[in-house]
């Protein structure tokens, strides 16, 4: 067998133009190792559409090492949230997550979990989405810079918007929400070590607390139902499962959506053809605009590390037992053994039928519990924005728009525009 293709990723090209880079990569292989950091040599990737499928859905692969009959591999994050100085009491908080349980954990999670996060429960926010965000449009204007007239509309849009609704669906009391801000800022600069670990202690005090309020005072929010449910066989969550699944809920849910909406309105304001043909009838298109733009700029690349449980054939090579493999959902998204033209933003490109065909939510066992949320949120504040500020523009030229480098993220470090012509 060849050797393997190896690839870095914190490549400064891969991470300025990951689109093309990993088109390249995946052109030249199926499967490659990668190189992290520290981390190297037995971690791959998988690059076609298939096999990243095959790895997010087949129980062949698992999410937590430990889970690898048979052997005993350490997490890696274990020794880095040591190294960052997150103790025991709060680090399991980090590494029990939904996305860390497999096989039958998993499914009673996400079953439990279902029976309060429902679709009702989501088509049940749209006015208070829609209303909140029509009150962060209304103050955009007064967050112009007056040296210039800029407003970042990550800070002052993208990010207030899912963070208010989640918060609002969870059952956070608003005046705890400038403290999540806070955490969720800390959290996104997770080089300054010492904030990292202060949000984490932070955010797991606080939803604690709000765990035992909800117990003595229920209200109408998605945590009261979370401490209800219960399946068949009278199986709850506990309490560590229910700060948990809090925690990860309001982590997952909101930056990840900011993301979106920032990537989202940079893509459509640069391919003007394709907002014109938006506005000509946007009820009908948004949900498509909305899918494209998730397999076109959706804010995450990577699926999670998953672990082999045993040895598999994939990618033309045979993975060993306990390997890490990192399923590339950019690559998927671009691979033109699936997607026609794949370099090409096109609106009206159809999910078959009412399946999505992009792998930006991730597929099969552990797909995003709140893609519906990050939809019906993206879809109003497209519809909003473009409408209230028919002239928006970037305020800067695209290619001087900043990127976090970061691999398996696709975010912008902010988004500077300008809400009328000067
Ligand atoms: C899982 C992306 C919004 C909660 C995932 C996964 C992806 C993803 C790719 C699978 C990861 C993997 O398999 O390794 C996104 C994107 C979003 C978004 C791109 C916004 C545009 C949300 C929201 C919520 C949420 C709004 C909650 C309200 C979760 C949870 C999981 C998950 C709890 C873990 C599911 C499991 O392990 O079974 N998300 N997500 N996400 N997402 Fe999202």
């Amino acid at each position: 067998m060849t050797a393997p293709v190896t690839v870095d990723l914190m490549d400064p090209e891969l991470l300025r133009d990951p689109f093309h880079g990993y088109s390249r990569l995946r052109e030249q292989s199926p499967m490659a190792q990668v190189v992290y950091g520290d981390r190297g040599s037995s971690l791959w990737i998988v690059t076609r559409y298939a096999d990243v499928r095959l790895v997010l859905s087949d129980r062949r692969f698992v999410n937590n090492p430990g889970n690898v009959p048979g052997m005993r591999i350490q997490d890696p994050r274990t020794e880095i949230f040591r190294k960052m100085g997150i103790d025991d009491e709060y680090a399991p908080y980090l590494l029990r997550s939904v996305l860390d349980a497999d096989g039958d954990e998993h499914l009673r999670l996400r079953r439990l979990v279902s029976r309060a996060f429902t679709a009702r429960r989501v088509a049940a926010l749209l006015p208070r989405v829609r209303e909140i965000t029509g009150q962060l449009l209304d103050r955009l204007p007064e967050r112009a810079s007056p040296r210039d007239g800029a407003v970042d509309l990550l800070e002052h849009f993208a990010y207030p918007l899912p963070i208010t609704v989640i918060c609002e669906l969870v059952g956070i009391p608003e005046e705890d929400r400038g403290r999540w801000l806070g955490w969720s800022r800390a959290l996104m600069r997770s080089h300054e070590t010492e904030h990292f670990t202060a949000a984490i202690r932070g955010i797991v005090d606080h939803v604690e607390a709000l765990v035992a309020r909800r117990r003595d005072e229920p209200a109408d929010d998605l945590l009261t139902a979370l401490i209800g449910v219960h399946d068949e066989d009278g199986a709850v969550l506990s309490e560590f499962e229910l700060v948990t699944m809090v925690l990860t809920i309001v982590l997952a849910g909101h930056e990840t959506t900011a993301h979106l909406i920032g990537n989202g309105t940079v893509a459509l304001l640069t391919h003007p053809d394709q907002l014109e043909l938006l506005r000509t009838d946007p009820a009908a298109l948004l949900p498509r605009a909305v899918h494209e733009l998730m397999r076109w700029c959706g804010p995450v690349q990577g699926a999670r590390f998953r672990y082999a449980a045993e040895d598999v054939e994939i990618g033309g090579r045979k993975l060993r037992k306990g390997s890490p493999v990192m399923a590339s959902l950019v690559s998927a998204n671009f691979d033109p053994r699936r997607f026609d033209d794949p370099h090409r933003l096109d609106i009206t490109r159809q999910p078959d039928g009412r399946r999505e065909t992009h792998l930006g939510f991730g597929h099969g066992l552990h797909y995003c519990l709140g893609a519906a949320l990050a939809r019906q949120e993206a879809e109003v504040a497209f519809a909003a924005l473009f409408d209230r500020y028919p002239d928006l523009c970037l305020a800067v030229p695209p290619e001087d728009l900043e990127r976090i480098p970061m691999p398996g993220a696709w975010r912008l470090s902010a988004l500077p525009v300008r809400l009328t012509p000067t």
